[in-house]
């Protein structure tokens, strides 16, 4: 029986792994998969949700890592999973994205000799000022198995010398888990618990540290959302490191009343949101594909995108970090100048499936 352990840590990661967790449910005879959380997220609403609402077996085991700086919290990841990986011995590891979790399991691993699949390979910004960005390369760099979610990542990784036996292009598991909850999130109730109307409303989220870690940056977020909250309802659902900014910079005075800030949303209300929203600006990885998905128009507040296909071919619109751009650019938008978009090649649900297979059919 083969034994195979995906491990994951943060909010975006439980969304893409959801679904391979279902995918190996097909082939239970032959393999057992074992799910590891490191707890890099740990809140309620930033984790337990997730699993609740993708239907995801409790882990199997819990690092408890919680957060840090980045050596403490990979450090932390990497000397509690050791001991994991001693005992179960599994016979390949899988790591999703571009997290710490993913850096510290695709090392730990890796240096055990435990094959590694990375889950989302090939990705780059060509940013290393991005912690994600390093993650991604050495991940990539120490893995067996690469699995590609757009074209632009088999690029990557062949221009870095990776052999085309180690590349597969299977799509996104995080469309996966979008695609499998569509009938919940057309008809989730979202819009009326919070007085919108439907395609006549913004959405929000910022939490990359270049824009929220610095105190002038995030102020001016603020106050240029604040602004687009008098042309139309704005709902910023405030991630945990935001959340402790806003507070530690004081900036808590500066928020006016029009903008509806809220908690980290769940799954399907957070995705619900955005499929009815008129438009949907942030900095987030995820958020920039579901909208693509969903046609939604989005607002890119970073100076690169790792997902490129999402400009090339989707609905989101990469304007750098000035606020002058993303007001005008929302305006735009908000006044019908639109961008047509249509779903990347192969994001159809079934990427999973393709991973589970490929791993499945693999001879050492
Ligand atoms: C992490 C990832 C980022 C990803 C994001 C998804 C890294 C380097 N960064 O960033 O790539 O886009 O997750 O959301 O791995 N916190 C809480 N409660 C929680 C989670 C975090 O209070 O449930 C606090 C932490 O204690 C810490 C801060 O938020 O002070 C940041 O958490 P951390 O996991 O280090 O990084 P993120 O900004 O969440
Ligand atoms: N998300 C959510 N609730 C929220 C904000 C985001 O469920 O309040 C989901 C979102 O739909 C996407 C994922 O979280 O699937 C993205 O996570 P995040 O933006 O934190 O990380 P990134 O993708 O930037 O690494």
């Amino acid at each position: 029986m083969k034994k195979i352990l995906s491990v994951v840590g943060a909010r975006p990661n439980f969304i893409k792994i959801a679904p391979l967790a279902k995918a190996f449910k097909k082939y239970r005879k032959e393999v057992k998969h074992l799910l590891c959380h490191t707890g890099q997220h740990f809140d309620k609403r930033m984790s337990e949700i997730f699993f609740d609402e993708l239907k995801m077996p409790e882990p199997d085991f819990n690092l408890g890592v919680g957060g840090g700086s980045h050596a403490e919290q990979t450090a932390r990841i990497m000397l509690e999973l050791e001991k994991v990986l001693h005992q179960e011995k599994p016979h390949l590891v899988i790591v999703p994205g571009d997290v710490n979790s993913t850096l510290a399991a695709a090392l730990v691993a890796s240096k055990m000799g435990i094959p590694v699949a990375h889950v989302e390979a090939g990705l780059r910004s060509f940013d290393k000022t991005m912690p994600e960005e390093i993650n991604r390369i050495v991940t990539d760099v120490v893995s067996d198995f690469l699995f590609v979610t757009e074209h632009s990542g088999m690029h990557n990784l062949r221009d870095e010398g990776v052999d085309d036996s180690k590349i597969f292009f299977v799509g996104n598991t995080m469309i996966d888990s979008l695609d499998a909850n569509w009938d919940a999130v057309e008809s989730n109730t979202v819009t009326d618990r919070m007085g919108l109307t439907k395609g006549k409303y913004i959405v929000a989220t910022f939490h990359r540290p270049t824009n929220v870690d610095d105190r002038e940056n995030l102020a001016e977020i603020m106050d240029t959302m604040g602004k687009l909250a008098g042309e139309r309802k704005l709902v910023f659902p405030v991630h945990p490191r935001t959340r402790k900014n806003i507070r530690a910079f004081g900036l808590e005075k500066k928020i006016p009343g029009s903008l509806i800030l809220t908690e980290p949303l769940g799954y399907l209300e957070f995705l619900s949101l955005m499929r009815y929203a008129e438009l949907v600006i942030t900095d987030s990885g995820g958020i920039q594909e579901e909208t693509t998905y969903m046609g939604v128009q989005c607002i890119t507040v970073r100076k690169n995108t790792e997902r490129p296909v999402t400009i090339d071919v989707g609905t989101n619109h990469l304007v750098g970090v000035s606020m002058e751009k993303v007001e005008k650019t929302a305006m735009d938008i908000l006044d019908g100048i639109t961008k047509p978009g249509r779903i990347p090649e192969l994001w159809d649900g079934k990427a999973a499936k393709r991973i589970a297979e490929i791993i499945m059919q693999h001879k050492e």
